[in-house]
């Protein structure tokens, strides 16, 4: 008797516990659409009392999730199914169709700066999307597509998800409170930055856990300003100061941030130039080094900025080396930067940085090298290492940057393997960079959200642990930047209206950090068919497996995907979709 009654409580208990599992009663409010133009995709519309949002369901045992969004106008639009059973046998398996790539080989010789590959210079007229062609295959499909056989080994994809081969741990995903980003965030009314602050970060946003901040001025800051500008030649930097910046723009954003995010928010921070007098041309931007009495005095501007965040109880994750420090050697660079030659960044890092940071009582922030494009790394990594041994032994892991990404990204996992106990993080990407971008903002493209999912599918496939993008928000033109270098991002701050708009890639983005919980895992996916799709595996800490997948083709794709000998999921890929999915074995 007893024992029933318990029997009926459970029963009862676990109903409840499944009915709260699936969306907590809540209804995710849609995306307000608009139209962004012919060929675009749309964007959604934010104010200060609407915004949509997007709540994760727990997949039940056996069962799977999928999140869709489409150029056609999806957003992370939820179906279900369930995990099926071969019968009897197991999968008459082919074997591995695509072996696990033999990592680039790497000069990691003298470390000196020559040779670098030439920017591609190609016209890439993406302000049309209708000339658009991500069709790789199309030519090749046309000649086959009267031909049934041909057309099934062109358009059905199988992979095969090896959950306990593990990669890297995923530290989270982001974006970056600039100066402009905190001050289109401020043009908002108050229940309008609420709104914005709980779409990015909130439980029913996307829940970004990580932050990149720049110390003092980059770029995207209205004039450029350091923390100790004067007395002039101050090495005790007696007068260090943050800026009103700080305190009505950048701290306020990172606490509101921290406020409603359900998981630690981790804060990246990098110096783009120092105050001048330390600098060999005494400007803020232009061929320039750190003076040599002043390396010490530069260490030292790292640690009080960690040591006034501090105070404010921000606190500071992981420092990096000097933001992109190839720009004080290359000539067309005209905003804040700090040159560095390989062999002084790693005597800087071994004798001043890296003593400076661990002897503190902020030993625990880590410290990134580098932070620059992909291609870069091996030549820094290779002088720093011959200049100063000790130099990686203080560098925690190493920042890249996306600008970089003609070059393969094989090249990343190739360092992770020479440093393997050190971490590769991707701390800036925008699209609108480039000098064939004649159109900084494109209003909806879906092109520059598949360029985003590209990106981190192919950086989170070869060792990176975290992603985080460049400004948070811009205005319409893609400001304020004090020397006009204006770009696209997520969201656009329409300040006359009192609302935003979230682009394409604000789901791009969120495909990856609603879903993949810091502590998840990379796990092996290989191939068994001659088509392919471009994808990622992790297994959350809570066992369940997600799966982010990306179809950049006009016409749709079946994918089978295979999590054990003889289970399997079917999933249709939609023309120009990026699923989630989140399969509960
Ligand atoms: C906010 O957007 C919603 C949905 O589009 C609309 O119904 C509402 O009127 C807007 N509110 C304001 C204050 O503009
Ligand atoms: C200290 O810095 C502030 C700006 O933050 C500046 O106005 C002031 O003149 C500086 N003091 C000295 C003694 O240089
Ligand atoms: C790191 O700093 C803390 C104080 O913040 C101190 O207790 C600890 O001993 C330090 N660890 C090392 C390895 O120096």
């Amino acid at each position: 008797m007893a024992i029933s009654v318990n029997m009926r409580w459970i029963a009862a208990t676990v109903v409840l516990c499944s009915l709260l599992a699936v969306g907590q009663f809540a209804e995710d409010k849609p995306c307000e659409r608009r139209r962004a133009g012919l060929f675009r995709s749309i964007v959604c519309v934010c104010n200060s009392t609407y915004c949509d949002t997007i709540t994760r369901e727990n997949p039940a045992r056996g069962t799977y999730v999928v999140y869709t969004s489409t150029h056609g106008g999806k957003r992370f639009e939820k179906s279900y199914g369930t995990i099926k059973t071969l019968p009897e046998q197991r999968f008459d398996d082919p074997g591995d169709l695509e072996p696990e790539p033999e990592p680039i080989q790497m000069d990691f010789g003298a470390g000196e700066l020559k040779n670098l590959p030439d920017p591609p210079f190609k016209q890439e007229n993406d302000d049309n999307e209708e000339d658009e062609d991500d069709d790789e295959d199309s030519e090749e499909f046309k000649r086959v597509a009267d031909r049934p056989e041909l057309y099934d080994i062109l358009t059905n994809v199988v992979l095969r998800i090896y959950p306990s081969t593990r990669y890297q741990v995923i530290e989270g995903f982001g974006g970056s409170v600039t100066d402009a980003a905190a001050i289109n965030w401020r043009t908002l009314s108050e229940a309008t930055q609420e709104t914005f602050i709980q779409t990015y970060f909130g439980p029913e946003g996307i829940e970004y856990n990580m932050i990149r901040v720049p110390i003092a001025g980059c770029d995207f800051s209205e004039y450029p300003y350091t923390y100790a500008e004067s007395p002039w030649n101050d090495a005790t930097l007696s007068n260090f100061s943050l800026t009103h910046h700080d305190f009505f723009l950048k701290l306020p954003m990172i606490k509101r941030a921290q406020s409603v995010a359900p998981d630690e928010i981790k804060i990246t921070a990098s110096t783009w130039s120092p105050p001048i007098w330390m600098k060999t041309n005494e400007a803020i931007t232009g061929f320039a080094q750190l003076k040599r009495e002043y390396y010490q005095a530069f260490a030292d501007y790292h640690l009080r900025f960690i040591e006034e965040y501090d105070r404010f109880d921000v606190k500071i994750w992981a420092i990096t080396t000097t933001n992109e420090p190839i720009n004080g050697i290359v000539p067309f660079v005209q905003f804040n930067s700090l040159g560095w030659f390989p062999h002084q960044l790693g005597r800087w890092l071994a004798d001043n940085l890296g003593p400076t940071i661990k002897n503190s009582r902020f030993n625990q922030t880590k410290i990134l090298a580098i932070d620059d494009q992909r291609y870069l790394l091996p030549v820094y990594l290779a002088g720093m290492e011959l200049a100063a041994p000790e130099s990686i032994d203080y560098m925690d892991g190493v920042a890249v940057h996306w600008y970089g990404n003609f070059f393969p990204p094989q090249i990343l996992s190739a360092i992770q393997n020479r440093y393997p106990d050190k971490i590769l993080l991707a701390t800036e990407a925008c699209e609108g960079s480039m000098p064939w971008n004649l159109d900084k903002v494109i209003l909806g493209s879906w092109r520059r959200a598949g360029t985003y999912v590209k990106s981190i599918l192919q950086d989170l496939n070869n060792h990176v642990v975290g992603w985080i993008d460049w400004n948070l928000c811009l205005d319409p033109i893609g400001g304020p930047n004090w020397v006009d270098n204006f770009v696209d991002s997520p969201i656009l701050v329409y300040k006359d209206r009192d609302e935003f708009i979230k682009q394409p890639m604000f789901y791009a983005m969120g495909h990856f950090s609603k879903f993949i919980p810091r502590g998840s895992r990379r796990v092996r996916v290989s191939r068994r068919s001659i088509a392919s799709i471009e994808n990622v595996a992790v297994r959350k800490p809570n066992g369940n497996l997600v799966v982010v997948m990306q179809n950049r083709r006009r016409r749709p794709m079946n994918v089978e995907i295979r999590i054990s000998s003889s289970r399997y999921i079917d999933i249709i890929m939609e023309p120009r979709s990026i699923k989630t999915i989140e399969i509960n074995p």
